[in-house]
């Protein structure tokens, strides 16, 4: 059985996972699933880089132990994978023992063949991207990548020689044009390699929240160095036992690292260039996909433009927003996250296209034919028209094994639906609901049901991959066995008559969501579950409670934050305040926009009461408020602070009070 290993980057964990992250995540699953339906052995890996000056900082900044705040972390991106039902075989965290043995291991190795010395590192570093900076690549002073600021560093450092291999990494581009794609990414990776490589510094001195270079613990490894190997240690890098380093026989190298278009430079440069120095087989293909965008930015914590996967899950479910993620981005570019898309294409696509294809056609089965699958009549079935659909069928499954084989997600599903599309088309030309009425047409009924029956059999098969649960839904619904079927022999005509039908039932849905809503949504304090450690989920639910999830969506249990100390807990400054002004904030349906007197200042607050609060009620109330939340950009209005409110689930906030007035400025505890 040949076998198939693909990785997704490590994720950094100084902030919550978003879409960008869950994206990559996502794209892994459903290649992964494509490869085990086509009879591979599958090994999928994905997981958390957790050192580093970026790391060591923002456990710094929350009053933590670099390993205390990563474990802390680590957990909302394990958490978000059962979410977007990530069907991934391991999770590594680069701080786990196996991994520190595998990357001392590599460093030995490195060094041991002459490719590692010591010296100075003098220059600049761009802590969010972990980059080192050469001063002519600075714009206006700042990271060329991420445009934050850069650091002046000199400290004591190793360096790797990265220019001695130049000339093997040219040369292995040329032997391997597909080693990089899309050809865009390999056209600037050669462009950077002809320009000649400089030696990389691949340790740091100044702090010291990483792999200590093995021989020399004044020194932590350079975290590209570290996290890069992530994806030998998976396999069984560096270890004893046989069984691992069996594994690593079979799994190493791996077929694909899937990245982001920002991270090409560490994968196909750094990355080879380590591997060959230690003597390694490189992995066979690096594809990088394109950015999500918000308003013509990426999407990045830093820039506070991110959608939180949780939030659209809830409202459309996941296979709605698996599809739509696969089917918005095309390979290679960047695409705009918009919610009049999400919102469109779930309606038309999903609800319209898809949703009433299958329903109308088993809800016609139970009606017509006993809830089985009627038997077709082979001289009906050779009609150009049955021809069309069954050899569409038939043709769509190598369509979309080529297309994922491909990385073009959004080509698989176009073709998908395709089919769809003539299936419809198909029903609608032959009207079975008329030859129903006719008992001399039984042939003609029974064809024309078999014959979109097996298409969408299918389709359904096909779905697996980019929607596990619909299209498990859907084979239900035909009466098809649960375990998938093979890729290798999956045809059209196959369907066996006489099979009992599943119960219909309707696979998306109609929702009353508007963009107005999910607009509002996006400024809400988070939804999500996966419960952010430097953001505790609140305990009182905040005046901005999320609307109640659509009736398709299972109820959801609401989160319980972790127990905190005393002292955390000292750390949100509660206090009494008054409201000013209140006024409705234009365009939104939950906001308020409040000015309060907080005994210290006077100060804006947006607040989700507009629903349940006319702005003159609100006058001259005196209610409780978090005075030292960082402000935060709602609707294009800047809010200082949170005013707390009580809501039963799914229900109206209702302010916090106190029985009698107290001065603006009092302390809460
Ligand atoms: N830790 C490094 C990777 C080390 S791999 C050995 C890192 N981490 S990250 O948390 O910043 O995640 C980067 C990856 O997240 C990107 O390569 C991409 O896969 C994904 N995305 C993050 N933001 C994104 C978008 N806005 N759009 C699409 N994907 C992006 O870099």
């Amino acid at each position: 059985m040949s076998r198939f290993y693909i990785t997704t980057p490590i994720y950094y964990i100084n902030a919550e996972p978003h879409l960008g992250h869950a994206y990559t995540t996502m794209v892994a699953d459903a290649v992964a699933r494509a490869h085990r339906l086509m009879g591979e052995d599958v090994f999928f890996l994905t997981g958390t880089d957790e050192h580093g000056q970026k790391v060591e900082r923002a456990a710094q900044k929350a009053g933590l132990a670099p390993r205390a705040f990563a474990d802390r972390v680590a957990r909302s991106f394990e958490a978000l994978l059962p979410e977007i039902n990530a069907s991934n075989d391991d999770f590594i965290r680069t701080t786990e023992p196996r991994h520190y043995a595998s990357v001392q291991a590599l460093w030995r190795s490195v060094r041991d063949n002459g490719y590692i010395y010591k010296g100075k590192y003098e220059g600049w570093y761009c802590t969010v991207d972990e980059v080192f900076v050469p001063e002519t690549q600075l714009v206006d002073g700042r990271c060329p990548t991420c445009g934050g600021v850069v650091e002046k560093i000199s400290e004591e450092s190793y360096f790797f020689k990265l220019s001695a291999l130049q000339q093997p990494l040219l040369e292995h581009y040329r032997s391997h044009p597909e080693f990089v794609t899309p050809a865009a990414r390999r056209n600037e990776v050669m462009a950077f390699l002809e320009g000649g490589l400089e030696d990389l510094s691949v340790s740091r001195t100044s702090f010291t929240w990483g792999i200590p270079v093995p021989d020399d613990p004044a020194h932590v490894m350079y975290v590209w160095f570290d996290a890069l190997t992530n994806y030998m240690t998976a396999a069984g890098y560096g270890s004893d036992d046989p069984l691992d380093q069996a594994r690593f026989e079979k799994f190493w190298p791996a077929d694909v690292h899937l990245i982001g278009k920002e991270i090409v430079r560490q994968h196909a440069i750094y990355w080879p260039a380590f591997l060959l120095a230690a003597g390694l087989p490189l992995p066979r293909q690096i594809v990088s996909h394109g950015w999500w965008l918000m308003e013509g930015a990426k999407m990045s914590k830093s820039k506070g433009n991110v959608v939180r996967p949780h939030d659209y899950i809830a409202r459309f479910g996941l296979d709605a927003f698996r599809y739509f993620v696969f089917r918005e981005m095309v390979f290679g570019q960047d695409a705009s996250f918009t919610d009049e898309a999400i919102l469109g294409r779930y309606k038309a696509d999903l609800a319209n296209d898809l949703g009433n294809l299958a329903s109308r056609v088993v809800t016609l089965l139970h009606r017509t034919c006993g809830g089985r699958v009627p038997q077709p009549s082979p001289a009906l079935l050779a009609r150009s028209e049955e021809r069309a659909v069954l050899d569409a069928a038939s043709a769509l499954v190598g369509q979309v094994k080529a297309a994922i084989g491909t990385f073009q997600l959004s080509v698989a599903l176009r073709d998908i639906w395709e089919l769809v599309g003539l299936t419809n088309r198909y029903i609608v030309a032959r009207e079975p609901w008329k030859l129903a009425k006719d008992p001399d047409r039984r042939a003609e009924l029974e064809t024309s049901l078999f014959v979109p029956a097996d298409a969408l059999r299918v389709i359904a098969e096909l779905l697996r991959p980019f929607m596990p649960t619909t299209a498990g839904r859907m084979l239900e619904m035909l009466g098809c066995p649960a375990h998938p079927a093979s890729w290798s022999t999956l045809a059209a005509g196959t369907l066996q008559p006489g099979t009992a039908l599943g119960q219909t039932a309707p696979l998306f849905p109609r929702i009353e969501l508007t963009v107005e809503a999910l607009r509002d949504m996006a400024h809400e304090p988070t939804a999500s579950s996966t419960a952010s450690p430097a953001k505790p989920a609140p305990q009182a639910a905040p005046a901005a409670a999320p609307a109640p999830a659509p009736a398709a969506t299972p109820a959801q249990e609401a989160p319980v934050a972790e127990q905190i100390s005393y002292d955390e807990f000292m750390k949100v400054d509660l206090r009494v305040a008054k409201i000013l002004e209140a006024e409705r904030v234009p365009k939104s349906k939950k906001l308020m926009k409040l000015r309060v007197d907080t005994g210290l200042d006077t100060r804006t607050i947006v607040a989700g009461i507009a629903e349940a609060y006319e702005p003159e009620a609100l006058v001259n109330r005196t209610v409780a408020i978090v005075f030292n939340l960082k402000p935060a950009k709602l609707m294009g209005i800047e809010s200082n602070g949170m005013v707390l409110a009580g809501s039963a689930e799914g229900g109206r906030p209702f302010l916090v009070g106190f029985e009698t007035d107290l001065p603006p400025g009092s302390r809460v505890r």
